[in-house]
C-alpha cells in the first residue's frame, strides 16, 4: 500500500519524539538519524508519541462522527472557516511569497481572526467578549489538567479495536526525497489565500473541522493530530489534505519548531507551550471552548462537575505564550432527536457520567468561544 500523500508532503514537517531529530520517509517509515523508526499504519496513520493516552474510544468517536454527519455542528465548522480565511489574509497581506510565508515571513498583527466578523448561516454571532464568564460543563471539552471535573480518568480508559481500513484514492508512492519544511507544504495544488500553508489541528478527532478549514484554505497541508487511534482512521479520510499523526499534547508535539501557520484546538487539551513552538512567527492559533450555555439543555442527563476557573486556566496556558487577538463568540440551535441527544452525550466525556435520566428529542443550544492567539512575529514563537 502506498504513503497516503499528506504524509509524504509532511514528513519533513515532523520529528522524533524520542530526539528530536527531523524526520525522513523511507518506504512506509519515517526514521531519524538516530534510526528511530515510525510505521505508516495500513490505516494511514503515523504514531509519533512515545507513550499515548488513549484518546476517545471508538464509540465516543462514532458518536461524534454521526453529530456531525447529521450537521448539527455545521455552524462551528463554518465559523472556524472564515476564521482561518481571515488569518490567511492577514498573513498574505504581510508576505510577498508563498516561500516567504513558509519560512516564516512577518503577518499582519492587530486584526483578530474571525473576532469582530459577523455572523453568517443560521450561527448568531456577537463580537466581544462578554462569554468568557464562567466556563459550564465539560459536555463537549476535554479537561485540562488540574480542572475539577470527574470525568478526566475515566475519559481516557477504553481505546476500541480495529477499524476499517483507510486506503485513500489520491494516495501517492513516497519519494526519499525529503524537503525541507517550506518544501515539504508546498507540495499542495492551488494558489490564492493560504496556499502552502501548514493547518495543525490539536486533538483533531475526525477530522471534521480541520476538513472544513482546509476547504477554506485551498492548497494548504492538515495535520490532524490525536491520542485516538479510532478517531485517526476517520481524519485519515475526512480530505484528500490530511496527514494523521498520532501524539499527546503532553508530550513535546512531533512537529519541528516555526512550522505550523494556522493551530486549532478545538474542544481539546491545550499545551501552550508546545503550540507556541510549532507556531511560524505571526501565525495563528484559534481555540474553541465552550461557554456556560454549551448543551445546557442536557445538563440532566449527565454529572460532570465544572471547572469555574476554565478560562482563566486558558489565560495562563496560552496568555504566557502566545497574543489573545480577539474572540467571536458562536450560538447555534439544534433540533435533536432522541438518538442525536444521546450521541452529543456519548461524545464527550460526559458520556462516562450518563446519568439514568431518559432521553427525548430535545432543541439544545450550542455555544462556544471562538478564540484568536498570535505568535509575536519577531523572535520566534516561544
Ligand atoms: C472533545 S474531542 C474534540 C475533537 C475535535 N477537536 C472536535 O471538535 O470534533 C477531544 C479530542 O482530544 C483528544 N485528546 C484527548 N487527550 C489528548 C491528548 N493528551 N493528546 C492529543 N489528543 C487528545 C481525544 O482523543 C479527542 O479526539
Amino acid at each position: 500500500m502506498d504513503v497516503p500523500a499528506p504524509l509524504v508532503r509532511g514528513a519533513a514537517l515532523l520529528r522524533c519524539p524520542v530526539c528530536s531529530a527531523p524526520l525522513e520517509l523511507h518506504e512506509r517509515s519515517l526514521v531519524c538519524d538516530q534510526r528511530h523508526t515510525y510505521d505508516i499504519s495500513r490505516h494511514g496513520h503515523v504514531t509519533l508519541a512515545r507513550a499515548p493516552a488513549p484518546g476517545d474510544d471508538a464509540a465516543m468517536v462514532a458518536a461524534r462522527a454521526a453529530v456531525f454527519d447529521a450537521g448539527h455542528y455545521a455552524p462551528l465548522t463554518a465559523a472556524l472557516a472564515r476564521a482561518a480565511t481571515s488569518a490567511a489574509s492577514d498573513g498574505d497581506a504581510a508576505t510577498a511569497t508563498d516561500d516567504e510565508t513558509l519560512e516564516g515571513g512577518a503577518a499582519a498583527g492587530g486584526d483578530a481572526a474571525g473576532g469582530g466578523e459577523a455572523a453568517r448561516g443560521d450561527a448568531a454571532t456577537a463580537t466581544g467578549d462578554e462569554a468568557q464568564a464562567g466556563e459550564a460543563a465539560a459536555a463537549g471539552d476535554v479537561p485540562q489538567p488540574g480542572e475539577a471535573t470527574a470525568s478526566r480518568d475515566e475519559a481516557r480508559s477504553g481505546q476500541a479495536g480495529a477499524g476499517d481500513d483507510a486506503a485513500r484514492p489520491d494516495e501517492a508512492t513516497a519519494s526519499g526525497d525529503a524537503a525541507r519544511p517550506g518544501q515539504a507544504a508546498a507540495g499542495g495544488a492551488a494558489a490564492g489565500p493560504g496556499a502552502a500553508s501548514v493547518v495543525l489541528d490539536i486533538g483533531a478527532g475526525t477530522g471534521h473541522h480541520l476538513a472544513g478549514v482546509l476547504e477554506a484554505r485551498p492548497g494548504a497541508l492538515g495535520i490532524a493530530l490525536d491520542t485516538s487511534r479510532p478517531a485517526l482512521r476517520l481524519a485519515a479520510r475526512a480530505h484528500p489534505d490530511i496527514a494523521a499523526v498520532v501524539g499527546d499534547v503532553w508530550e513535546a508535539l512531533p512537529l519541528q519548531d516555526g512550522v505550523v501557520d494556522l493551530a486549532l484546538v478545538v474542544f481539546a487539551p491545550r499545551n501552550g507551550g508546545e503550540i507556541a513552538r510549532v507556531l511560524r512567527p505571526g501565525g495563528t492559533a484559534l481555540v474553541v471552548i465552550p461557554t456556560p450555555e454549551h448543551l445546557a439543555e442536557l445538563a440532566h442527563l449527565h454529572a460532570v462537575q465544572v471547572d469555574p476557573e476554565k478560562p482563566e486556566r486558558l489565560e495562563r496556558t496560552l496568555g504566557a505564550h502566545l497574543q489573545h487577538t480577539g474572540t467571536e463568540a458562536v450560538r447555534w440551535t439544534m433540533q435533536l432527536s432522541q438518538q442525536d441527544v444521546e450521541h452529543v452525550i456519548r461524545m464527550s466525556p460526559a458520556g462516562a457520567h450518563r446519568g439514568e435520566a431518559e432521553a427525548h428529542a430535545a432543541t439544545v443550544t450550542g455555544s462556544v468561544e471562538l478564540r484568536t492567539y498570535r505568535s509575536p512575529d519577531v523572535g520566534g514563537g516561544g
